[in-house]
């Protein structure tokens, strides 16, 4: 980009149609909000203290809803069009030079090559600048575009405003525009409020500019599934679809494999090393970072964890704010359901649940156990049935585990507790008491047997 340029985004409407409590832009899709993408597609060509969100619908909510560092803000407190809405952002803006890209706020589809696309060819055309159009099967609820006899745009008629034969024309404005700064800051209060809707339209910069003599381009878009607005939670639907399709495709083309890849569900941040494989109905949420060579199971729900290289993750996992270091192996069924570190090579099987626990390399807990804020270290092996009893009512304790100790299965571990290294806990046991290091614990009754009961009592009954 040659010329400098300052990107307003506006974001202030609630969004009737969506019929929800929350601001439309808040709404998510492909694992981030709506205006997130919108501010993602807008960082590629400038950078975040030349970005303005227009807010208004709960400014705070809005305001604190975006994740990028550095982003500026405009208060629209009523909402009177988007054409009000870009004025309201021209105070936040330092230079009323170079170029104004101005992005609905409801448009999470957008690519940034489209949007590179856009800034080139406003800045190539001069004029008025250019806005983005493309073709849609069904136009209805887009303004549409009107050329004149050079191919520039004369006007844009909106839906509420336009004849029979404006509103079959299927080239509409899809909400993404460059203009020329100077000539639109000079002319934005020509904008009159639109009859019947009685808003100021941004759209209608396009007629101001042209018969001011800064006509404005058209960028024709063939791919019209990118410029959707999200107006209902249908299209939220649809533009999840889209995202997470592209989402899969760019893994896939990075090397990772997916089964069945229109069934997964992956967060935009979400990476994953080559030669990974990941089965049919796995989410992979928020931050979470898969390493290269790891298996995914189907039906595992995996959210903020950090799974290293040659990690098996069998079916149906669940996990959270956790790590799994290489070669570990978890599931199926298992449970990490916080801050659970489960260290290398070690084994994690079928309803075993950690929580703030650190699992030692190599160690295993195969079936059956409760571990809560526990440190197991290396080589240990949890019996079938082991259970930390952490919470006292009141408070929770920590349980330690060293190095190469065998809890039996059914073991009822009391805490605070520390079990030595290398010692052995019978199975069946309640211990309430630390074990040494290399000791035998049992913390359980002694069997009696009674010789010949059973018979005597069967001998009675007859
Ligand atoms: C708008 C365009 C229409 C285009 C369509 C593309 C206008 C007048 N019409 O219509 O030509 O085809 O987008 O999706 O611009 N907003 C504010 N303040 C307001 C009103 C809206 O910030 O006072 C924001 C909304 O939060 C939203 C965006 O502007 O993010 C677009 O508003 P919306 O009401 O959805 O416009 P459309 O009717 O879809
Ligand atoms: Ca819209």
């Amino acid at each position: 980009m040659k010329e400098n340029l300052t990107a307003v985004i506006l974001g202030a409407g609630l969004g009737t149609r969506m019929k929800s409590e929350k601001a439309k832009v808040l709404h998510e899709a492909g694992g981030d909000t709506i205006l997130n993408h919108v501010i993602r597609a807008a960082l590629t060509v400038t950078a975040p203290e030349r970005i303005v969100v227009v807010v208004g619908h709960q400014a705070d909510k809005v305001k604190q809803s975006v994740r990028a560092a550095g982003i500026r803000f405009a208060v629209q407190a009523e909402q009177k069009g988007t054409g009000h809405a870009a004025r309201c952002a021209r105070n936040a803006i330092d230079s009323e030079d170079g170029l104004l890209l101005i992005l609905n706020g409801d448009g999470p589809l957008l690519r940034a090559e489209t949007v590179q696309k856009l800034v080139q060819a406003a800045e190539a055309h001069g004029g008025g600048g250019a806005l983005i159009t493309t073709e849609l099967p069904d136009p209805t609820g887009y303004g549409r575009i009107i050329r004149d006899e050079n191919g520039t745009i004369a006007c844009i008629i909106e839906q509420k405003s336009g004849t029979p034969e404006q509103l079959a024309i299927r080239e509409v404005n899809p909400g993404a525009y460059c203009f020329r700064a100077r000539p639109f800051w000079s002319y934005i209060d020509e904008l009159r409020p639109s009859v019947p809707a009685q808003e100021f339209y941004l759209t209608d910069m396009a007629e101001i500019l042209a018969r001011h003599g800064y006509p404005v381009l058209p960028v024709a878009v063939e791919d019209y599934t990118e410029l959707l607005g999200i107006n209902t939670r249908v299209e939220l639907a649809t533009a999840d679809r889209i995202l997470r399709m592209r989402k899969a495709t760019a893994l896939m083309l990075g090397g990772v494999t997916i089964e069945h890849p229109e069934t997964v569900t992956i967060d935009i941040d979400v990476e994953v090393g080559a030669d990974s494989l990941i089965e049919a109905n796995v989410q992979l949420r928020g931050t979470t970072r898969v390493g290269s060579n790891c298996r995914i199971g189907t039906g595992s729900v995996i959210r903020n964890c950090r799974i290293a290289d040659g990690v098996t993750v069998l079916p149906y996992v669940i996990a959270d704010d956790s790590a799994l270091a290489a070669g570990a192996c978890a599931g199926p069924f298992s449970r990490l359901r916080m801050e659970a570190e489960v260290a290398e090579n070690a084994h994690i099987g079928n309803f075993v649940e950690l929580k703030k626990t650190k699992f030692g390399a190599g160690a295993k807990a195969n079936h059956l156990a409760y571990l809560g804020d526990a440190t197991i270290g290396g080589e240990v092996n949890i019996g079938a049935g082991t259970i930390t009893c952490n919470y006292d009512g009141e408070r929770k304790h920590p349980t330690t585990i060293e190095d190469g100790a065998f809890i039996g299965s059914n073991s009822t571990l009391v805490a605070p507790l520390k079990i030595g290294a290398g010692a052995y806990v019978a199975a069946g046991s309640t211990i309430t008491k630390d074990v040494e290091a290399d000791a035998l614990a049992l913390g359980r009754a002694y069997q009696v047997d009674k010789p010949d009961w059973a018979r005597k009592r069967r001998e009675k009954k007859r």
